[in-house]
């Protein structure tokens, strides 16, 4: 028997986990898994009333997920982790729409609309009447035909659906599909900044670190056509404040969009709003699998 030490304790762990493993990639990710975590507590020198804090926030961020809260993707996201998986998973380059972070507010299954269908399922004195339209196209430039868009998004108060009990369900969520241009069009309402849920052991985290809670307004867009990947992303809007310092890191330069005021009384009749309103025109182009 051995008498299991700080110098010799985390290749013993490795080699419990790795000896049966079959799968090379789960060898891989025990080692490096086990070599990080036991490096973190050799390197802080963690201490027993540390080690029990840790314990009690992971145990608090398990309990506040449910099917309408994810604090586990949210503690992932505002340690950058989430963006660095999506970095990894989707270097940059290439003809493709850039991707972001999911976020834990999508809820699959929203509604079709038709093309110009209003999301808005209920009028907020603040909010800001919004046009968006654009085409999705292939790595080439040619239009995509019934390609799918779903889009999410906050109200003016900050507060997905989800969030908030007098909001209607599936309010300022849809999904579209491109006509025979590849081009979608939705009415909405020009996205605000918002916090992150600060109510739960993260909220905690970003205080202690005396980060803001907040993300620059943005869109949620997740677009499939048959044959190419799926894409995850936002569009950001220009000229918000917070656009450097993203709460969840997932800004990119390339997913800023110009919401320009629009004064033209003929299309917003097309689109049963009135000038004038807010417009974006923004393009999404996927890759081939
Ligand atoms: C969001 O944009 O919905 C979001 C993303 C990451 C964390 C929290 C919210
Ligand atoms: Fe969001």
């Amino acid at each position: 028997m051995k008498d299991f030490t700080v110098d010799n304790l985390t290749e013993e762990v490795i080699k419990a986990y790795t000896a049966r493993t079959a799968s090379p990639r789960m060898k891989q990710i025990f080692s490096s898994l086990i070599t990080h975590l036991h490096g973190f507590v050799k390197d802080v020198e963690l201490s027993e009333p540390e080690w029990f804090a840790a314990i009690e926030f992971l145990t608090e961020t398990g309990r506040k997920c449910d099917d309408k809260r994810q604090e586990f993707i949210l503690l992932s996201d505002t340690l950058g982790v989430s963006m660095l998986v999506d970095a990894i998973n989707h270097p940059k380059g290439g003809a493709g729409t850039e991707s972001t972070v999911l976020g834990p507010f999508f809820v699959p299954g929203a509604p079709d609309m038709a093309y110009g269908a209003d999301i808005r399922r209920r009028h907020l004195e603040a909010a800001v009447t919004a046009l968006v339209t654009g085409r999705v196209t292939d790595e080439a430039g040619q239009p995509l035909v019934g390609a799918t868009l779903e889009v999410w998004q906050t109200a003016a108060n900050g507060f997905y659906d989800v969030q908030d009990a007098s909001a209607p369900e599936w309010n300022l969520r849809g999904r579209f599909t491109t006509n025979d241009q590849g081009e979608y069009a939705l009415v909405t309402e020009q996205p605000v900044s918002y916090p992150v849920p600060t109510d739960g052991p993260v909220g905690r985290m970003l205080d202690a670190a005396g980060r803001h809670a907040y993300r620059p307004a943005h869109l949620h867009f997740m677009v499939k056509a048959t044959g190419f990947e799926p894409l995850i992303t936002h569009v950001f809007v220009k000229g918000d404040q917070y656009l450097d310092s993203d709460a969840v890191f997932a800004t990119k330069e390339s997913l800023v969009g110009d919401f320009i005021q629009s004064h033209d009384d003929a299309e917003a009749q097309r689109f049963g709003i009135k000038a004038p309103y807010s417009k974006l025109v923004f393009d999404f182009g996927l890759m081939r699998t």
